[in-house]
């Protein structure tokens, strides 16, 4: 497969965040806190220059996790026609490997039920209780050490 990973600005990444992790909501429900922090990355990956995949880095701690320096990912989203690919596994390996190089030891995540089988898959471990997230349904919190 063609595909080319980069870093994009946050903007960007409504294009994917909106039909996938926001569909039917206005726009303004793409943007998340901390989106243009500069501890924040975003990461696109383009299959014949679409950009196809999303998916955001945030400085973060869990609560639920005692490592001083933890990343969060947040809205990994790959548009529907192209899911189930490889995509969003080679976007995330993309993400924690720069982290990884940054030695920031811990990546953890709020994922969707529906999406629980794609982290197991990356080797994410559950930690705590599932929870709700208004609007959008029952969450589990999952990490990974890099
Ligand atoms: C979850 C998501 C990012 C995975 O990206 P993807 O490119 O589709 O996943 P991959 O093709 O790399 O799949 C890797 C594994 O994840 C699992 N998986 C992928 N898509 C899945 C789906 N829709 N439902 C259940 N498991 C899925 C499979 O186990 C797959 O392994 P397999 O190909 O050996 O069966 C993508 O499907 C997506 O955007 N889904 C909707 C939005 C979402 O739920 N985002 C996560 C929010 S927490």
């Amino acid at each position: 497969m063609n595909y080319t990973i980069k870093p994009i600005a946050s903007t960007k990444t409504y294009l994917v965040r909106l039909p996938v992790l926001r569909k039917g909501k206005a726009i303004e429900s793409c943007i998340f806190d901390g989106d243009d922090l500069e501890t924040t990355f975003h990461l696109g990956i383009y299959l014949e220059n679409e950009l196809v995949g999303v998916c955001s880095f945030f400085r973060n701690n869990s609560k639920l996790i005692s490592a001083e320096f933890q990343y969060q990912l947040r809205g990994m989203a790959i548009l529907e026609t192209q899911q189930g690919l490889g995509l969003g596994t080679i976007i995330l390996r993309h993400g924690e490997s720069i982290l990884k190089q940054q030695n920031t030891p811990i990546i953890w995540c709020n994922a969707r039920e529906k999406a629980i089988n794609f982290y197991k898959k990356m080797g994410y471990n559950f930690i705590g209780e599932p929870f709700e997230i208004k609007d959008i349904g029952l969450h589990y919190r999952m990490y990974k050490e890099l």
